[in-house]
């Protein structure tokens, strides 16, 4: 809690709660980290260490599903001990400690959140995993990193933040030994999508305006967009598949139920209000549920996706 309230400010609040009043696609990298700096620790609470949405069959353990996703990566990578990985945008470094595991690679996580990146040194320390892994404060759009220096890089639901896709994926295209794989999960909107269609339009704008998250591309943009970065597509394929949900959670768990939020909002303003928890983590706390809503209704409408799948190459010279 001392931490927390040490990293947690009415301004960076303010800052956080204004996004929901701005035009899509201005946020800028100050607010994305303030928001982080806000609501890891409400992620974890809620979700783990992995801050990735998965689709899940019917009666799927979430872990499992978690899983497959996450290993999917080090399979699209070919992965192998020796091999020298990106993360870009590592969260607190779930995903990163679980792909490095399974294969042998050595893998460093890039975020622009230091807070973040405290605690997923932390995490690796604490898994015995540091000959494994390091950790780089830095912007995915203009990394402190040289040219060719990764054997592959993956992303999970991070380039949704970039202000620039192009930029972001440019940088990837620069970072990557030539030959090496870049693949990845992003958001898209389905075909189902009608910008004319005024539900449509303010449920993606709740998602992304309450998650600090840039306007989300067709599939058919990703792919221009990843080709005006340079790189040549192996495959773009949603994995949200017919019968398979991403949303089980926000919908029907115990955690979103109104009963639930309520007790949730009374707690976090009764420890506001006692100094417990920092000023501003009721306004947090809701905002959040405004955007897990916005998740929700867009998976409902079948018009959002977040398990774009991407798997794309640097050519040889
Ligand atoms: C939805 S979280 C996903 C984290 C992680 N990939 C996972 O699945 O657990 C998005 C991450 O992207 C990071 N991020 C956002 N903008 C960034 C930027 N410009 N440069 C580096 N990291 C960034 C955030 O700090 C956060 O860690």
């Amino acid at each position: 809690v001392r931490t927390y309230k040490k990293n947690f400010n009415t301004k960076k609040c303010d800052t956080v709660v204004r996004m929901g009043e701005q035009t899509a696609a201005s946020k800028d990298q100050q607010q994305i980290r303030s928001y982080y700096d806000l609501v890891t620790d409400f992620y974890e609470f809620g979700w783990g260490r992995s801050f990735h949405f998965c689709p899940q069959f019917a009666k799927e353990s979430r872990q499992l599903a978690m899983q497959r996703h996450q290993l999917r990566l080090a399979e699209k990578l070919k992965l192998k001990p020796g091999m020298r990985v990106l993360d870009a945008g590592c969260g607190v470094g779930g995903p990163l400690l679980n792909i490095a595991r399974h294969s042998g690679a050595h893998i460093t996580g890039l975020n622009i959140c230091e807070y973040q990146l405290a605690k997923a040194r932390r995490y690796a320390a604490k898994a015995r995993m540091q000959h494994q892994t390091d950790f780089v404060v830095g912007d995915f759009m203009n990394a402190p990193l040289s040219d060719a220096s990764f054997d592959a890089i993956y992303t999970i639901e991070a380039s949704v933040h970039a202000k620039s896709r192009l930029k972001c994926f440019q940088e990837m295209h620069r970072l990557l030994k030539p030959g090496g794989v870049f693949a990845g999960y992003e958001y898209v909107v389905t075909e189902r999508y009608d910008e004319n269609n005024p539900l449509h339009v303010s449920t993606m704008r709740k998602l992304e305006d309450y998650s600090a998250v840039q306007q989300t591309p067709t599939i058919q943009q990703h792919r221009e967009t990843l080709q005006a970065a340079g790189f040549k597509i192996l495959q773009l394929e949603d994995m949200l598949k017919p019968g398979m949900t991403f949303n089980s959670r926000l919908k029907s768990s115990w955690v979103a139920s109104p009963i639930a939020r309520a007790l949730t909002k009374a707690l976090t303003f009764t420890l506001e209000k006692l100094s417990v928890a920092p000023k501003g983590a009721t306004k947090v706390s809701q905002l959040l549920n405004i955007s897990a809503d916005g998740y929700a209704d867009a998976g409902e409408l079948e018009i959002f996706s977040p398990c774009l799948l991407f798997v794309a190459y640097k050519e040889t010279a």
